[in-house]
């Protein structure tokens, strides 16, 4: 084989390891040009089912990027947990083991203590007023809080208010004597369930199924997609809708990933993010409707709504715990919160 090494020089004066060596080297440049005209790869694990707003999401977002940005990146989603629990998530997220993740907000306490504001009991009066502050200045502000950290918001992406459950119904605070709830690894929580007088053990969302099964755990809260995706009601008769509080997620990226990204490819994956966005948000609010319904009619579980003066208790129990948060989250931050259940 001529080698065009030195115009002068014979190909058969060189000697074997040089040869070699000459091979060596422009196998390795054809291997560099051919990675280098390969698709970006985006990984995208999440921890729920394909029938949630969050996997529907993901299924979304992978058709749209593979459409129109073509051969230019791809993407692999891992729904189910089935590479990482969320709290592994963002650190695999840090060290280039996945591209994409969409914690919800309790997960991402040890990054930003200013995301608890959206677990505050009560602290939002609906869906709408959660959204509101979001749009806020404080609320886009939230999406950059982690950066120091190497993490970078997208995009807020919702669930649906989360309804909790028992083998009893949950009315008063008594009836929370002697359970033990699931709770997200959340602080919040934590102090939400002591002041209702039950146990709490976090647990990643995997194991919550299992959990109840065998009687791990004796109470959970959670969204009614999750509820059903994961048949809770296969073991809980009473799920109470108290409306205290909203499970959504962020959207989250490595900052340094993103960065790199040629300009055409970030804008076109930032375009596709917001139109994903609105349609995972829209689709969440239908989805919370149809799944209440879908618990309902399998017969195996009764929906509890509380009395005006039940749900006073409960306020007066769980509103006080907005202060013992407010150094951790900001009284700026806290006052846009509140500011947001005004509707404009
Ligand atoms: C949970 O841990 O209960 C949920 O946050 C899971 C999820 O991502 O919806």
């Amino acid at each position: 084989m001529p080698v065009p090494f030195c115009s002068d020089m014979h190909p058969v004066s060189i000697n074997r390891p040089l040869r070699w060596f000459v091979v060596a080297c422009v196998l390795f440049l054809l291997t560099v040009n051919a990675r280098a005209d390969e698709p970006i790869l985006i990984r995208f694990s999440h921890v729920t089912s394909e029938a949630t707003p969050k996997g529907h999401g993901a299924a979304l977002f992978k058709k749209t990027v593979e459409e129109r940005l073509a051969g230019k990146v791809r993407v692999e989603i891992y729904p189910r947990a089935l590479k990482y629990n969320d709290d592994q998530a963002l650190l695999a997220l840090l060290f280039g083991d996945i591209e994409l993740a969409a914690p919800s907000f309790a997960k991402f306490r040890s990054f930003s203590r200013q995301i608890q504001v959206f677990d505050l009991p009560f602290l939002f009066s609906d869906v709408d007023a959660v959204k509101r502050f979001q749009r806020s200045e404080a609320g886009v502000e939230l999406l950059d809080s982690m950066l120091s950290h190497g993490i970078k918001g997208l995009a807020y992406w919702d669930n649906g208010m989360r309804v909790m459950s028992a083998n009893r119904p949950l009315r008063k605070p008594q009836d929370f004597k002697r359970l033990r709830f699931r709770i997200e690894p959340s602080a919040v929580m934590q102090a939400q369930y002591r002041a209702l007088g039950a146990a709490t053990v976090p647990m990643p969302f995997k194991q919550v199924r299992e959990a109840l099964k065998m009687g791990l755990v004796t109470g959970q809260e959670n969204a009614w997609s999750n509820i059903r995706s994961k048949g809770f009601h296969d073991f809980h008769r009473y799920f109470t809708e108290a409306g205290h509080s909203f499970l959504g997620y962020m959207l989250v990226t490595n900052a340094d990933f993103w960065a790199k990204l040629p300009d055409q490819v970030r804008t076109e994956l930032e375009n596709i993010i917001q139109e994903v966005t609105a349609e995972v948000n829209k689709n969440a609010r239908d989805k919370a409707k149809a799944d209440r319904q879908r618990v309902i009619d399998s017969k195996k579980a009764d929906v509890i709504t509380l009395t005006d003066a039940e749900l006073e208790e409960w306020r007066t129990l769980l509103t006080p715990i907005w202060k013992k948060f407010e150094s951790q989250i900001g009284t700026e931050i806290l006052e846009q919160a509140t500011l947001a259940n005004q509707a404009r």
